[in-house]
């Protein structure tokens, strides 16, 4: 399988392996080292965590599969992210997302998750999503500690818009070598928000999250238009001869001229497998065009609205 460039200093697996349901797997830590183990074999050496996840849990265990054979850290890629903040102490009533991304939050949470993994360092660490109050120089100030440090070998962004992207890197000489967002057949805003054009203009391939709806499609109580793009997905899968509707969708995504990497999020090894399987197809342009027509969702239509 051919590993994908994040930059001059890191390549990964052209499918990464996401974590955020981890605690759902039904893995203890010895289980989820036979897992992860089988995934290297499978040449699936990139796994993707955050901080967020389960809570802090998801690196936890990972970090304890990590610590049953230390040798493994050496087989692998291990991103993780941080920023987001769970305000549920201030107002325990409402519980809401925040994001920080002061120097001090960012070098506390990336320690953290160093400290849960049980490793020196990151191969990559995301910012997870860009903040209204975040001061570019801080963040900078921040990022090259990571680095000086040896903590952090690789960064990157997640949900940065293209201006927030440049508006950092007006202020570090710290290369960005990805920007991980919902990408699927149902979050097509990337086709209308410059994203696409602005990863082809550095040349930097896009990390995928949600490429198989979070599930949305498999669900039994379907909406109208959810059933109708199930159809067209279906007889593409027929046409290309896929065994099911996720290589389709993976295949959506592998046909757009920036280099997708997508994270996925089963627990299950068969399903990771169908995105490696979807990798040997190349939809045609009216295969392609089908599932935008079908599936776009109002977001993009503007800036489609004649097809
Ligand atoms: N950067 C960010 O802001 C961000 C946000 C969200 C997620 N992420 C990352 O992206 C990863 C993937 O996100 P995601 O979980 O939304 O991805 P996803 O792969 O689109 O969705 C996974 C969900 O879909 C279900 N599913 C997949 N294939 C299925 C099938 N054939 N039939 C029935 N159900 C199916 C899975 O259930 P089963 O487990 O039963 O297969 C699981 O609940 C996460 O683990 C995380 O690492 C990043």
């Amino acid at each position: 399988m051919e590993r994908v460039h994040f930059g001059e200093k890191l390549t990964v697996s052209p499918v990464v392996i996401g974590t955020m349901n981890l605690l759902d797997w039904g893995v203890d830590a010895r289980g989820l080292l036979d897992r992860v183990k089988e995934y290297i074999d499978l040449g699936l050496t990139t796994f993707d965590l955050a901080d967020i996840y389960g809570g802090g849990g998801c690196e936890e265990l990972f970090g304890r599969m990590l610590a049953l054979e230390p040798s493994i850290r050496d087989k692998i890629e291990i991103i993780s992210k941080g920023c987001i903040v769970y305000d549920t102490l201030r107002r325990p009533y409402f519980v809401s997302e925040s994001y920080n991304l002061s120097k001090d939050y960012i070098l506390s949470a990336c320690n953290a998750s160093l400290r849960r993994l049980g490793v020196d360092s990151l191969d990559l660490y995301l910012l997870h999503r860009p903040c209204p109050l975040m001061d570019p120089a801080e963040v900078a100030e921040a990022l090259s500690q990571l680095r000086d440090e040896g903590k952090v070998k690789n960064f990157g962004l997640s949900n940065f818009l293209p201006e927030q992207i440049a508006a950092l890197e007006a202020y570090t000489d710290i290369p960005f070598v990805t920007n991980q967002i919902k990408m699927s057949v149902k979050c097509m805003d990337f086709l209308a928000d410059g994203t696409q054009e602005d990863a082809l203009r550095r040349k930097m391939p896009l990390m995928a999250y949600s490429p198989a709806c979070g599930g949305a499609l498999y669900r039994k109580d379907l909406s109208k238009d959810d059933l109708a793009t199930v159809e067209v997905l279906r007889e593409i899968q027929h046409e290309i001869g896929a065994e099911t509707l996720d290589e389709v969708l993976y295949a959506w995504l592998y046909r757009l001229p920036v280099k997708v990497v997508p994270v996925t999020g089963t627990g299950k090894k068969e399903r990771v497998l169908r995105a490696v399987k979807a990798l040997e197809y190349r939809l045609s342009r009216e295969q392609w065009y089908d599932i935008l027509r079908i599936a776009r969702p109002a977001d993009v239509s503007h800036k489609y609205h004649d097809i």
